[in-house]
Formats: C-alpha cells, sequence, structure tokens
C-alpha cells in the first residue's frame, strides 16, 4: 500500500474515484435522455453533476480524457478533415424503389411488388430454398456514419465519403449526446474487442423546426430539410457549433467486428441493447412476399410519427449465413433493398403574400395558400423568410406552387409550377411594400445585413425589422412566447386569446396579464378561425371556466415560476431556455442581474476573441497587406492581455457556452432599454421578484440547506436509494458509503 493510502479519508471517494464516478453517471443519463427517452433525474440535477465533474477536471489536469462527458461541448476547430480508411467497404444499396402511398393502397401489379418479387427471386435463387426470413425498418434520413470502437471505446468516427475512404468526424461526434464514448458493461456478457457500428446521424424534427424557427428570427438562412441541417453541421470544423446543434444518432448495421458470434440480425440488435447503442426501430419480421410488402405499408403509415425524417424502408435477410452466401455486387449487398416513399406533395394556388411580425420585431413574408391537405394535416401557409428566397424561386402572387412538409412538419413550397402561371401574376418586393414602415403598427423599421456562408462564398441576407417596442404585432407574439410551457406556463392564453387582449387594449405589456380580473377574461369575445378540417369555427366567449384557470396559473406564475422561466419568457434574442437557466444560476433575482459587471465581462471577452477571428495575421481567404497586418498585431498585443485578464476574472463562474458574448450583450441592451426599464418597474409595482432555483455562481462551492451535512443511507428505504442521494446532493449535502466521525446523519427504513 503507498504512503499516501494510509491516511487516505475512508469514507470520501479520491478525485479520481469521483472523476470516475461523475463521468459513468453522465453517459448513463445521456444514454436514457436521448435513446430511450426515459430520463431518470432532472435537467437541474444532470447540469449539476455536469458542473461538478467540470470543477473536478479543471481542479486536476492529469485526470483529462478527451472521452468525458464535458468535452462533448465541443473543443478547439481543427484544421480539415482527416481521411479515414474504412476496415470494411461503406456500401450503399443498390435497389431502390419507388413506392407512392397510392401504389401502396392497390399494390398488385404495381412497379413496387414487380420490383419486389425481382429482388425475392434474386434471393430465393441465390439461396436456393423457397422461404427467406426478413426483416424490414424505416430507412432514416441522415447522413451515414459508421463508429469504430476498440475494447469498448470509441475509437473513431467516420464519413462514408467513397464508400473506401471516408472524413474523421470524431471531434464532432463527440458532441452527440446519444452515442457512448464507452460501452456499458453491466448487460453485455462481454465487450467485443472490436466492433464497428454503422448507422445515421440525423436531426430529429421538432429540433430542427425549433431551430428554423430561432434562425429565421435572427435573420439567419434557414436549412431546407433535417438532411441538409445535419450535414451542413457536420462538416462544421469547429465542434462549439456542433455542440449546439441537436443532432442524434441510430444504428441500423455492423462493418468491421471481432467477438462472440452473430447468427441473425435480431442477435446484432440484443448486442446493441446490451452494450447501450441506440438502435433503429421498429423492425418487423417478415417470411415471404406478402407480410414482407404489409410491413412496409405499415411503416409507411407509422412513420408520420416517428421522430426523424423517413423517406423509405430498408428491407434485409435475417440471417448472417444467408447474407454471406449471397454477398455483394460492386456497390451494394444483395441481401438488401431499399424502398423509397414518395413525399407527399400537393399543388395548390398561391393567394397572396402578408408580412408577419416575429416577437423580436422581425418582418418575414408568408405565403397564403389554398388550404390542402398534406402528410395530415391542413396546409394553408408556409414562410417565405426573405427577399432573397422569393427572388430565388421566383415566386408570384397568383401562381400554382408545389407543397410539401420539410421534416414531416414546416409547410415549405418546393417550386412555381410555371406552367400553369396564370397571364396575371404579381410580383412581390417586401421593401416597396414595407414603405418604410411596419405594416402592422406603422413604426418605423430598419433593414439588417446578415452575410451567410463560407468566407468564399458568402451571401447578403437581408432582414427588415419594426423597431417599435410597443408594436401590437410583436405583443401578441410576445403574449404567446410569455405564457409559453417553457415559459410562465399560462393555461389557454393562446394565439385568439393574445391578439384579443392586444386587440382591445386590455394589455400593453406582458405584465399586464397580472392586473386582468376574472370578467376581463370570462367576457373576452374570441374571433372565428379556421380549423384544421377547413371549416370555419363560430366567435366564442371565453368563459367562466377557462378564466378560472388562466387567472390560477398567473397567480402560480406570480409566486412560484422561478427567475429562468421569466428571463426565458422575455423573448430576448438569443436567450433561449439553457441560456436562461445559466443566468439564473449565476444570479439570484432580476435585480443583481441588471447591475452585473458579468454580463459586461462576458461580452467584452468574446468580443476580443471574435475580433482576433476576424482579423487574422495570416488568412488563405484574404491578402493582407503589411500596414494592416502591423495594425492588428498591435491590436492582438493590446487584447491579448485583457483576454487573459478577463479569462481568469470569469474562470471561477465556470460560465457554459451557453451564455456567450452575443446573448450577454443582449440582457444588457434589453435592461437598459426603455421597455426594460418599464418591465422591472412594473414588475416591483406588481410586487413581483422571481428568484433563481438553481443559484450556485461558484460551482465549486456547494451551497443549498444541506450544505456541510454528510449522509449515510442503509436498509431499505421508503425511496429508491439513488433518488435519496440524488435529493441529499441537489440540497447540498453530502452521501457517503460508511459511518465516521463526519457523518451527520444516518438515513435508515422508512
Ligand atoms: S442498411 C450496405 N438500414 O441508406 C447498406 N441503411 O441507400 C446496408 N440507411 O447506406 C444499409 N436507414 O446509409 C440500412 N435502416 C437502415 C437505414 C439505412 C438509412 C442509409 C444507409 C445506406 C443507405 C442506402
Amino acid at each position: 500500500m503507498q504512503q499516501a493510502d494510509l491516511f487516505a479519508n475512508q469514507d470520501e471517494p479520491s478525485p479520481e474515484q469521483r472523476v470516475k464516478e461523475l463521468r459513468r453517471q453522465l453517459e448513463h443519463h445521456n444514454r436514457l435522455y436521448y435513446s430511450k427517452a426515459t430520463p431518470e433525474i432532472s435537467d437541474a440535477e444532470y447540469d449539476r453533476l455536469f458542473r461538478e465533474l467540470e470543477e473536478l477536471e479543471r481542479k486536476h489536469p492529469e485526470l483529462h480524457d478527451p472521452d468525458s462527458p464535458t468535452l462533448r461541448v465541443g473543443g478547439e476547430p481543427i484544421e480539415g478533415f482527416e481521411k479515414v480508411r474504412h476496415l470494411v467497404p461503406m456500401l450503399s444499396i443498390d435497389d431502390v424503389f419507388e413506392l407512392t402511398p397510392e401504389a401502396l393502397e392497390k399494390s398488385p401489379g404495381t412497379r413496387a411488388e414487380k420490383e419486389l418479387i425481382e429482388f425475392y427471386q434474386r434471393v430465393r435463387k441465390g439461396l436456393g430454398q423457397d422461404d427467406v426470413a426478413v426483416t424490414i425498418e424505416p430507412k432514416i434520413d441522415g447522413v451515414a456514419v459508421s463508429l469504430v470502437y476498440r475494447n469498448g471505446k470509441l475509437d473513431y468516427a467516420a464519413t462514408r465519403g467513397d464508400g473506401s475512404t471516408g472524413d474523421d468526424i470524431t471531434h464532432n461526434v463527440r458532441t452527440i449526446r446519444s452515442i457512448p464514448m464507452e460501452l456499458t458493461r453491466a448487460k453485455a456478457p462481454s465487450i467485443p474487442p472490436l466492433l464497428e457500428v454503422r448507422g445515421e446521424i440525423f436531426m430529429p424534427n421538432e429540433a430542427f423546426a425549433a431551430m428554423n424557427a430561432e434562425r429565421d428570427e435572427a435573420g439567419l438562412p434557414t436549412f431546407a430539410n433535417p438532411r441538409n441541417a445535419t450535414a451542413g453541421t457536420l462538416k462544421q470544423l469547429d465542434p462549439k457549433i456542433v455542440a449546439k446543434r441537436p443532432l442524434a444518432f441510430l444504428a441500423h448495421g455492423i462493418g468491421a467486428y471481432e467477438g462472440p458470434a452473430l447468427e441473425t440480425e435480431h442477435d446484432f440488435h440484443s448486442l446493441l441493447d446490451a452494450l447501450g447503442i441506440p438502435r433503429n426501430q421498429p423492425v418487423i419480421d417478415a417470411h415471404d412476399l406478402e407480410t414482407t410488402l404489409e410491413a412496409v405499408g405499415h411503416i409507411n403509415t407509422l412513420r408520420h410519427e416517428l421522430d426523424y425524417g423517413t423517406d423509405g424502408a430498408v428491407v434485409k435477410v435475417l440471417k448472417r449465413s444467408e447474407r454471406e452466401k449471397l454477398g455483394f455486387t460492386s456497390r451494394a449487398p444483395r441481401w438488401a433493398a431499399a424502398y423509397k416513399f414518395i413525399p407527399e406533395q400537393k399543388e395548390t394556388t398561391l393567394t397572396d403574400i402578408t408580412i408577419q411580425v416575429g416577437r423580436t420585431g422581425v418582418l418575414t413574408p408568408v405565403a397564403e395558400l389554398k388550404p390542402v391537405l398534406i402528410s395530415g394535416s391542413t396546409v394553408s401557409r408556409a414562410t417565405l423568410h426573405n427577399q432573397s428566397y422569393i427572388d430565388e424561386k421566383d415566386i408570384r402572387i397568383g401562381d400554382t406552387v408545389l407543397v410539401h412538409k420539410a421534416g414531416e412538419i414546416i409547410p415549405e413550397i418546393i417550386k412555381v409550377i410555371e406552367d400553369c402561371r396564370p397571364k396575371q401574376t404579381r410580383r412581390f418586393y417586401l421593401h416597396d411594400h414595407l414603405d418604410g414602415s411596419c405594416p402592422a403598427c406603422g413604426g418605423p423599421i430598419e433593414e439588417r445585413v446578415n452575410l451567410s456562408g463560407p468566407k468564399e462564398n458568402q451571401r447578403r441576407i437581408i432582414t427588415h425589422y419594426c423597431l417599435n417596442f410597443e408594436c401590437p404585432a410583436q405583443l401578441i407574439n410576445k403574449l404567446i412566447h410569455f405564457a409559453s410551457r417553457k415559459a410562465l406556463d399560462l393555461e389557454g392564453l393562446d394565439e385568439a386569446v393574445a391578439s384579443k387582449l392586444v386587440e382591445n387594449s386590455q394589455i400593453s405589456t406582458p405584465l399586464d396579464l397580472f392586473r386582468l380580473s376574472h370578467v376581463d377574461l370570462a367576457e373576452l369575445m374570441l374571433d372565428s378561425a379556421t380549423l384544421s378540417s377547413g371549416k370555419q369555427s363560430k366567435s366564442r366567449r371565453f368563459g367562466d371556466e377557462r378564466a378560472t384557470k388562466l387567472l390560477q396559473s398567473i397567480s402560480a406564475a406570480k409566486d412560484k415560476k422561478p427567475l429562468s422561466k421569466w428571463i426565458y419568457g422575455l423573448g430576448i434574442p438569443q436567450v433561449g431556455e439553457a441560456t436562461a437557466k445559466e443566468v439564473s444560476r449565476l444570479f439570484m433575482s432580476i435585480k443583481e442581474l441588471r447591475k452585473s459587471q458579468l454580463l459586461a465581462d462576458i461580452y467584452e471577452r468574446g468580443y476580443a476573441i471574435t475580433w482576433k477571428i476576424e482579423h487574422p495575421i495570416n488568412s488563405d481567404y484574404e491578402t493582407i497587406s503589411e500596414s494592416e497586418r502591423s495594425f492588428r498585431k498591435a491590436k492582438f498585443s493590446e487584447l491579448n492581455p485583457r483576454i487573459k485578464e478577463l479569462e481568469k476574472k470569469l474562470s471561477e463562474y465556470v460560465i457554459s457556452s451557453e451564455l456567450g458574448a452575443v446573448a450577454a450583450k443582449n440582457l444588457i441592451d434589453y435592461f437598459d432599454s426603455n421597455s426594460g426599464n418599464q418591465f422591472i418597474y412594473h414588475l416591483s409595482e406588481l410586487g413581483i421578484d422571481p428568484q433563481s432555483d438553481n443559484f450556485n455562481p461558484f460551482p465549486s462551492e456547494k451551497s443549498g440547506p444541506l450544505a456541510g451535512l454528510t449522509f449515510v443511507i442503509t436498509g431499505t428505504l421508503s425511496m429508491d436509494r439513488d433518488d435519496m442521494k440524488a435529493f441529499i446532493e441537489e440540497k447540498g449535502g453530502k452521501v457517503s458509503g460508511s459511518v465516521s466521525a463526519k457523518t451527520s446523519y444516518l438515513v435508515a427504513g422508512e
């Protein structure tokens, strides 16, 4: 035994043990959160574990591990992608049959069935048998990736590339929480020495829709669909950008492998499950042509409910011995076939283009469409984003357009059917239409130019904003956001109610909600609306019951909602849920936040770093004159010590990347603005003072009612032991394994 061990505290884990344990726990929760959608702990508890690990790693650089969950938020940008030679070629599937929903309905005699029969006959002939067991699963519309695990650790991740050589994207893949860095030993009999998992990286539909909406608000270009968003993200050289994009992964195949024998696809799936690798589901078994076609049809109806885009189904021979017998062509396995579903696209008339005012004042042109039913719901509007989008697609009022739902959610105009263009169409110019003022309130507007895309091929995107903080259209959207579930969760305050309250001048800021009476709400006459069936509803009274419920949730918000929900509810650009949480970790109340030097420091640090990145001393993209170079050098030597000083000052706060320079600046601007000041004034007039529920500015020091106390848990409790432990730790207490002089309480039995 080493000398140091004799004096080690028996009941306290060493930093090394604790780091190991924290990494294990975080990996476990990552897996639950992403692959099974059944989180066991709250986001706050996850954050707490994460911060504890971050802090320990900072104090103990010798415990550095590139696979640590903390490094998944993205390390340093890389110069370019290294090439990786695949251990086993990454093939594609040859047989791609197109299967329209109509063809599926009247399947006999369709081309799809003919192709399927041909595939089957080839397989039967190849195997020399009548019945062949197959599996059918959704085809994920993502980006193919190969993950190579050696002795249970992720060795590298690569794209398909040309099939034999791909790009090494390990640094980006590390940021994807659903991909385990280390495989679990708990349920697997043994860890295979080599396992190459093939699968798709994708962006879940809802996360994609939310990200695009945010980009629209910020005047950034949107992605056409989740696949493009995924591919564009994986190409990034800076993993920090990747870490902010909601990517996920599902496995569907195997490449190189050394380990216990796998006889069927089911054996492979059991192995993935045991190792904690998320896999594609559902997988349907079939044994002949008829059941296979049935399964394909089933996947086609079910795919609208999956949280990722599917563009078809994949049929695979079940047994690996049979697969080996069938072998490969030069490009594809003979044991698999893919069916492509034609996405639902419909033609309709674009009757008008209107302008929508977002909650931050962004003015977006919107296509008003003759209602059509697409993938299960009625579509009557589609965003046109900005003028460049309208120009590029040459969209005019009166046109017939082809429409689909991007990522199964967002209605989008694919193209204009030019052959159907009537003689009299009208072009639309946002600039003329606005004529210098907001269409909703007549207030002043401003054009902001954003540059997007890589330096060598940059595009200018012009976005218009209404500058009037009191614009009623902005106010309606602000109210809806303020009342949304992730903000103050005001039950029943939907668009119809918000519009009416604003129209009646019953509300001029979100805080006016706290002054409404039961009668104000109950007597509200809501306008008639177009229902998803296309019918008009009658105008209706909001009514007593709904008024009572809304008032109850308003009162609950006043007394109980924590600071983070209020900050998020303000709808400040770039201040999303995670940023608001980080803000409330750093500040106890709005008053503190308002007079903060901390935000100014975060902004200054970000500004200085960005300046350096944008003004390099050597660059492939610009020729820098000698005088410019010496100017930059001089500025660098001014900025560097300042950055260092700020880094030092900020380091004890361990600020997450969610609260960056832009968010900090927007927060400062908001609380300096007239409306920010009004907000604070009305808040105190109403006697509301939201408090942080996760205040912990210096994560190394424990806080909470149980801070400084040590607990030992023993015997069978009335509560799950892990839950009890989490509960104590959340309140700042410590849980240890055995009783010692340091123990404050022993928790036992009921
Ligand atoms: S099995 C050798 N299963 O689609 C190829 N592929 O067009 C066997 N894909 O290269 C692939 N979802 O990248 C398989 N459930 C799934 C899939 C899937 C998407 C991709 C994959 C493949 C391409 C084939």
